[in-house]
């Protein structure tokens, strides 16, 4: 089967590499990938918001199926142009419709959806210009911290937390007045929750299912959760405290009920729910909703998935989900992201990287931000390579990624040593 990836992150790659178990290289394409996708595929340049060039590129390259990566093309509607454009339409997308990547790209649709489905998650209530006294007098039923959210894409900006009342109620009436434009014309006001956060990912033909394995991400830039948030630092996968009764409490009052609520509502979904949770004394909370699998989490994952991620795929496509085999290795995996110098602010590109890494170990190097440049590959952006291993334990697959890390160089090489710290 000839498949694209749209997208070019670690992710991206680590989807890939995966596939490319299944499939000849020659029927691996990316759209745009990077220096390492072109490896185990073939690159095709361009935009992942250009949907002419992808028809284009979709029909030129005879594509039988399409795995969107990031969340924009989908927030934008590239299911529902496949389903709909006679040329596209034999074409299978992985990715849910517009309207169901609404859970992700509007914190209200979410928060309303998970409020009629009874799903567990903080308490809210959403505001707008004409109401900035009312989400005032809402706050002030709540204990601090504050916690505002844009109810659109802000670039990872969006969500905002402060300690008073004062800090907030000011934030607000910036966030109302445009401060992240057309995304925080509504903002959500939500209860703090406190507790530590997990990321489960749940791959669905609509109805059918498969809970695929659970990892923790790491945010922040800096040692011990200090510091400017990220696309993400790092990954581990299992999660020691998402242990079988606490799964079973996610399976039964968030994963079930989210499933329900998209048939209920006819909302045509195709493909990954990432579940954002926060696990507050035992109890799953949902912190938020994405319509796609994380980054970096994807690169730890991807190791631990022991059936066919093309089967998978062709279950989700033939709504026959339930039929294809699922299987998860018992082992543990992670994977640590280099970072070039300054992210997540200003950094430079285009510095020289060597890899030095061992051919056979338990693990796989997955480019993000790398490209080609005549015989040399070198940095193409703040989040660079993601290194993961597997193992037996958590100590044990840092390590192994560790020793992998070392053997790879650029001027500017940053990473976090700290993983896993808080498990
Ligand atoms: P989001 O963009 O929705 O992922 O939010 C960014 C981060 O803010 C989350 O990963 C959480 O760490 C934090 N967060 C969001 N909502 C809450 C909440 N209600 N209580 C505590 N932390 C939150
Ligand atoms: N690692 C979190 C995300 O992909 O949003």
């Amino acid at each position: 089967m000839r498949i694209l990836v749209i997208g070019s992150g670690g992710r991206e790659h680590a989807i890939g590499w995966k596939i490319a178990q299944d499939e000849k290289r020659e029927n691996i394409f990316f759209l745009p990938g990077n220096a390492g996708t072109a490896q185990i595929g073939q690159n095709i340049d361009g935009d992942v918001m250009d949907f002419v060039h992808i028809k284009e590129s979709c029909i030129a390259n005879n594509i039988e199926m399409v795995v969107v990566g990031p969340e924009n093309p989908l927030c934008a509607g590239i299911y529902d142009l496949f389903k709909t454009d006679e040329a596209l339409k034999n074409i299978a997308l992985i990715g849910p419709s517009r309207e169901g990547a609404q859970l992700e790209g509007s914190k209200d649709f979410a928060k309303a959806f998970m409020a009629k489905y009874d799903i567990p998650t903080a308490q809210y209530q959403t505001f707008t210009s004409d109401s900035i006294e009312e989400g005032k007098a809402f706050m002030k039923t709540l204990a601090p911290p504050y916690v505002l959210k844009a109810d659109g894409p802000a670039a990872g900006k969006g969500v905002v937390i402060l300690d008073t009342y004062e800090q907030a109620s000011q934030e607000l009436e910036e966030m109302l007045n445009g401060k992240f434009g057309e995304a925080s014309s509504k903002v959500v006001i939500e209860e703090f929750l406190s507790g530590i956060e997990c990321s489960v990912f749940v791959l669905t033909d609509g109805k059918n299912y498969k809970i695929l394995p659970v990892a923790k991400d790491y945010k922040r830039i800096g040692e011990g959760d200090t510091g400017l948030n990220t696309g993400g630092m790092g990954a581990i996968s299992p999660v020691p405290f998402a242990d079988e009764v606490f799964m079973s409490k996610v399976k039964e009052r968030v994963v079930l009920p989210t499933l329900h609520g998209i048939e209920q509502e006819n909302i045509d979904y195709k493909g990954f729910i990432f579940i954002g949770l926060i696990s507050v004394k035992g109890e799953p909370f949902v912190i938020e909703y994405n319509v796609r699998l994380g980054d970096p989490e994807t690169e730890a994952i991807m190791l631990r998935i022991e059936s066919s991620l093309v089967d998978l795929f062709k279950g989700v496509a033939n709504q026959n989900l339930d039929e294809v085999d699922y299987k998860e290795s018992k082992q543990t995996s992670a994977t640590v992201m280099l970072v070039s110098q300054g992210y997540p602010e200003k950094y430079e590109k285009g510095k020289a990287i060597t890899f030095e890494t061992d051919k056979d170990y338990d693990g796989a190097v997955f480019h993000a931000g790398t490209k080609q440049q005549d015989d040399q590959i070198v940095t193409n952006g703040g989040r660079v390579i993601s290194v993961s291993a597997k193992g037996d334990n958590i100590p044990e697959v840092l390590k192994k990624a560790y020793q992998q890390v070392d053997k790879i160089s650029f001027e500017g090489k940053f990473y976090r040593k700290d993983l896993g710290f808080d498990l």
